[in-house]
């Protein structure tokens, strides 16, 4: 699978990265379909299955249940082979969302995130956005603290994954990297990969499938109809999609690789 660096961070990222929001949560999610959280052995080969398939990219969140903490396990051993992007800002706590974007909640989340992923650095750490980006980011001084774990070496770049157009154009002014949804019935953030992309910033994508609503999206094969479309967006560094079905995660690739 092709790789590009990272806007201008110097990290190198696959084109597809692996979303990991079912590897630890079952509530409070948009999924056409409930479904069982997985037990290790399956994820452990999907892990397999995603870096033979030439995936280094992994993206996780406090606000995924266990998921940071099964990585963690997971990915003992094979740390330095997979990039790993993790956020702050939100807390998922008996079936509800909580946010706080100040920079003391931000210093004891990414001190649990790093035990909990077993590691000593976080490649990305994302502000992980209530969809009031824009105040989020002028009221609270967080992406400047996320600037300065950066220069202390505890974390390798960092951005925001956002909801509306002003705060995605605003989060890639001041940081490294952004998150946005896109994918072909849902468009209207592509101004913010535009900018990322004449900023030389990095932009990951989320949603690309419309969170697994894949009859929403046009054309015989709407993941390839989806993955086309979105990387023809010459500013987007890497998608990260969800999936806990290894066939699913090979049919990705191809779209990517054929
Ligand atoms: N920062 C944020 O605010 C934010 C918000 C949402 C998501 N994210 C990140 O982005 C990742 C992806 O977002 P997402 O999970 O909402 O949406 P998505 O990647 O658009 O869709 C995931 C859904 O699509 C299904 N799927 C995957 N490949 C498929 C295929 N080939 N054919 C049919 N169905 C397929 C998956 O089900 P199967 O398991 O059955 O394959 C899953 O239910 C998340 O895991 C998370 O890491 C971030």
């Amino acid at each position: 699978m092709q790789q590009k660096i990272l806007g201008n961070t110097g990290i190198t990222v696959s084109t597809l990265g692996l979303g990991t929001v079912k590897f630890g949560r079952n509530q409070g999610v948009k999924y056409p379909q409930a479904f069982e959280i997985p037990d290790d052995q399956h994820l452990m080969q999907l892990l397999h299955t995603a870096r033979d398939l030439g995936i280094n990219l992994i993206d996780t969140a406090p606000a995924y249940g266990n998921s940071e903490t099964r990585l963690g396990t997971l990915l003992s051993g094979d740390r330095k082979n997979w990039v790993i992007v993790s956020k702050v800002g939100e807390e998922f706590v008996n079936g509800d969302s909580l946010y706080d974007f100040t920079p003391e909640h931000a210093e004891k989340s990414i001190k649990r995130s790093l035990k909990r992923l077993n590691t000593d650095y976080i490649d990305i750490v994302l502000v992980h956005s209530d969809g009031n980006d824009v105040y989020n980011i002028q009221n609270f001084g967080i992406l400047d603290f996320l600037s300065e774990l950066k220069k202390q070496g505890l974390i390798r770049a960092f951005g925001m994954s956002t909801k509306t157009v002003e705060g995605g154009i605003l989060a890639i002014q001041q940081s490294d990297v952004v998150m946005v949804t896109y994918n072909p019935i849902e468009t209207a953030e592509q101004p913010v990969i535009a900018k990322a992309f004449e900023l030389n910033k990095g932009v990951l994508i989320k949603k690309a499938l419309a969170s697994g609503h894949i009859q929403k999206i046009p054309g015989s094969d709407p993941v390839k109809t989806s993955l086309t479309f979105i990387l023809q967006e010459p500013g987007v560094s890497s998608i990260i999609l969800g999936t806990l079905d290894p066939t699913h995660l090979a049919h990705n690739v191809a779209c990517v690789t054929g």
